[in-house]
């Protein structure tokens, strides 16, 4: 990789694994305390959406009007989100209109679990363990990944992306990998 690439990735290896680490113990806190919280809530008080709220790397909620003031349009944006494919951290999609799509993609490498980087120049998630490669949409690339990084669902509601799982049919075609059923949906 050159040096302008590796500029281009917005963290460093090491600020990855510390914020999925960090954010692991936050994650896993709030992931035992959310149904607890959420029995005990009116229907009325969750904002109308649903979905657990993005986090940054201190476990705060995202603002998306503070996300959309910093963010490029195109851009993913590493967040902790929700548990699928075997872990948490997972990018919000900013379209070219530079709003919060109504997808969002785990980060976890589907090839042995590393959090893979998005290269905002490539416009890919390029994993830095095997060298496995996703489109923009988390679509497989190059192996040896064997599938697609997971879908999750995202809404905007109170200023929060609201994360929940994705159960509809896949929309993401490649040459390497095409199949609508969603591998990751229980
Ligand atoms: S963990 Fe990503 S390519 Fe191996």
């Amino acid at each position: 990789m050159s040096e302008s690439a590796a500029q281009e990735i917005p963290m460093s290896r090491r600020q990855l694994l510390s914020f999925v680490t960090g954010g692991a113990i936050a994650a896993t806190t709030a992931a035992t305390l959310y149904p607890v919280v959420l029995y005990f809530l009116p229907p009325s008080t969750a904002g109308g959406g649903e979905g657990v709220a993005a986090k940054d790397k201190e476990g705060k909620d995202i603002s998306v009007s503070k996300l959309l003031a910093a963010v490029t349009p195109g851009e993913r944006v590493l967040t902790l989100g929700l548990d699928v494919n075997g872990g948490d951290a997972t990018y919000i999609v900013i379209n070219d209109q530079k709003e919060v799509a109504n997808f969002g993609i785990n980060a976890v490498c589907t090839h042995l679990g590393c959090v893979v980087p998005w290269d905002n120049g490539a416009k890919q998630f390029k994993c830095p363990c095997h060298g496995s490669v996703y489109n923009a949409d988390g679509g497989l690339e190059r192996g040896p990944a064997p599938q697609p990084l997971a879908l999750v669902k995202t809404t905007v509601s109170e200023d929060k992306v609201l994360i929940a799982p994705w159960t509809e049919q896949d929309f993401r075609c490649t040459d390497l990998w095409c199949n609508k059923d969603p591998y990751w949906a229980k």
